[in-house]
């Protein structure tokens, strides 16, 4: 048997322009996770995935339900890589309690989850960068046309500055700072709000080239205070990215809510997180000020909060 991890992630910043080549910063949330396990099965059983938070069970090679499509895809291309020819009898069984939909990277946690335990039972660990370009064909299937900052963070598990098309850069967390992550409840499939900003973008080049620009510089303001330990700069990055994001379309009454509510308890920053539209938003914590951020989230409807440390 075979049982192996994935984490959550959040954007600190630059989703969205990172889909047009600016660059992003992600970190992974520890506090949420994917797991897979992989138990040998009776003999021309096949390979069988269960999608326990689902309900659903599915056999490698039968047609895939949309919701087992991206799984049997990962375990497909794990099996490929790995020189597989046809599936080894086994039993799959995935879980999550990341929310889905919500920008923190369920789709690709629990494909890294997977081809993890996958490879791990199979007697071939991959390393990061391979896990991450199994997850990455997983994620078009999620995403259609994703940066693959989303599999890169889960898979190396450590903040990372990226650049579409260029791949991760480590970079030095010169001072730990601490986050609030809070839910708005909204389900928004990362797919439809790529799609329409690649709609506007379409329609309005000039505007949107120049909103991703100004992100650009936002992340690479950000990636130098970060590296600095100077954590108050962060607050305002924060700020600017979010008016940018909000410009763009993706911001949400349910999201500003949450971020007003944040700022009114003392929060030097908050922005959403992934996609929009619904989903996270994150508020950056003071050393003191953490409890009344949190009420203060809790108090204006978000559906969870939790905190995270970015080391
Ligand atoms: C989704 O977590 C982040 C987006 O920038 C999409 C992507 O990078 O593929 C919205």
């Amino acid at each position: 048997m075979a049982i192996a991890y994935a984490p959550g992630k959040v954007i600190l910043f630059g989703e969205h322009a990172v889909v047009y080549g600016r660059p992003a910063i992600a970190a992974p949330v520890a506090q949420v996770r994917a797991q897979a396990t992989v138990q040998d099965a009776p003999p021309g059983s096949g390979l069988t995935l269960v999608a326990a938070d689902l309900g659903e069970t599915h056999v490698l090679g039968a047609p895939p339900s949309d919701a087992m499509r991206a799984l049997e895809v990962t375990a497909r291309n794990t099996l490929a890589r790995l020189g597989l020819a046809s599936p080894p009898d086994l039993r799959i069984t995935i879980r999550s309690d990341i929310p889905i939909g919500r920008g923190m990277g369920s789709g690709a946690a629990v494909a890294t989850a997977l081809v993890r335990a996958l490879a791990m039972h199979l007697g071939a660990p991959l390393p990061p960068d391979e896990v991450s370009r199994i997850v990455y064909e997983t994620e078009i299937i999620h995403h259609g046309t994703p940066s693959g900052v989303d599999n890169t963070v889960i898979a190396h598990e450590q903040p990372v500055y990226f650049v579409r098309g260029q791949g991760m850069e480590r970079f030095r967390v010169g001072r730990a700072f601490r986050l609030a992550i809070a839910d708005t409840g909204i389900y928004s499939p990362t797919r439809v709000a790529v799609g329409d900003v690649r709609a506007a973008w379409q329609a309005d080049p000039a505007r949107y080239d120049a909103l991703f620009d100004a992100i650009g510089t936002v992340v690479v303001a950000a990636r130098r205070a970060i590296e600095a330990g100077d954590v108050v700069a962060l607050g305002p990055l924060m700020q600017r990215n979010q008016a940018l994001l909000r410009e763009m379309g993706v911001s949400a009454p349910e999201l500003e809510r949450l971020i007003a509510a944040a700022q009114d308890a003392g929060a030097p920053g908050a922005k959403l997180v992934g996609a929009g539209r619904g989903g996270n938003m994150i508020a950056l914590l003071e050393p003191g000020g953490e409890a009344e951020v949190i009420a203060a989230l809790q108090a204006a409807g978000a559906a969870r909060v939790l905190v995270t440390t970015v080391a």
